[in-house]
């Protein structure tokens, strides 16, 4: 039994060894441009999955998700702040996304999981409120996003596959553009009064201008690339 036992602790220490060496040697390639084996990949996706799911077991959406107030609202917000990472019906794709890894989901296709409709409103909540470590995906509660906006994203993303090109952009230009208040503090532009701090966004993927309608999916954006880069927008 003894012998056993110190057999099992030395392969241990030998496990554990390799590891460290394997971590300090470089093993691991964090670079966003090579993909990880097929069974890493799998491996993290059930982390996540498993993760989400039993953090946002207990959420429960809002009755009137599928309002267009919301779904009005929320198209503004997504606007502004989503589309460069998970476009809009209709548009190219964009270099950030291109250059991420995972690769944000174009959220204009219908979801492949088919998940129970309640619980998949409640993880896209979650990962809205929360973000996605190491992805690219931004916890947006940490930039001041209140539930009640978050609920108007769901409720929008919840119609997006079904919106062609037009009416997204008949939609996104009867919204406001781009606010974070609640439901009955409706704020245009930056304003939150529920503190004291002024909060910066960081609109990392997309345009910052706040103008509402834009209907840019798909349009130019306003810079050119060196020589050397290997297209010109
Ligand atoms: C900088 C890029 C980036 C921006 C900006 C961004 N996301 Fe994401 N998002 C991601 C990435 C990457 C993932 C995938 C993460 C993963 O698979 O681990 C993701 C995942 C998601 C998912 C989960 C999709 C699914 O069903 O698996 C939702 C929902 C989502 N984002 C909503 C939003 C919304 C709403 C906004 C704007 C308020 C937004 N994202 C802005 C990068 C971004």
């Amino acid at each position: 039994m003894n012998k056993t036992l110190t057999i099992v602790s030395a392969l241990a220490v030998t496990g554990l060894a390799a590891g460290a060496i394997a971590l300090y040697a470089g093993a691991i390639d964090v670079a966003a441009d090579k993909p990880h084996a097929p069974l890493t990949y799998r491996l993290l996706e059930f982390a996540r999955e498993r993760s989400i799911a039993v953090r946002a077991r207990d959420i429960e959406p809002p009755v009137d998700l599928a309002t267009p107030e919301r779904v009005r609202r929320g198209s503004g917000n997504y606007d502004a702040m989503c589309v460069g990472c998970h476009l809009s019906p209709g548009a190219e794709d964009s270099e950030i996304r291109k250059g991420l890894y995972p690769t944000p989901p174009r959220l204009a296709d219908k979801p492949a999981a088919a998940l129970d409709p309640q619980f998949a409103q409640a993880r896209r909540f979650w990962i809205i409120k929360h973000g996605i470590k190491a992805s690219g995906m931004p916890a947006w509660s940490k930039g001041g996003m209140e539930d009640e906006a978050i609920w108007d994203l769901v409720a929008f993303i919840q119609q997006l596959p079904g919106l062609t090109t037009a009416d997204y952009r008949a939609l996104v230009a009867s919204s406001e553009g781009h606010s974070h208040g609640g439901l009955d503090e409706h704020h245009e532009g930056h304003e939150h009064d529920d503190d004291d701090d002024h909060h910066e966004h960081s609109e990392q993927a997309g345009r910052h201008d706040d103008e509402p309608a834009s209907a840019h999916a798909g349009k130019k954006q306003g810079h050119t690339h060196p020589p050397g880069f290997k297209h010109q927008h």
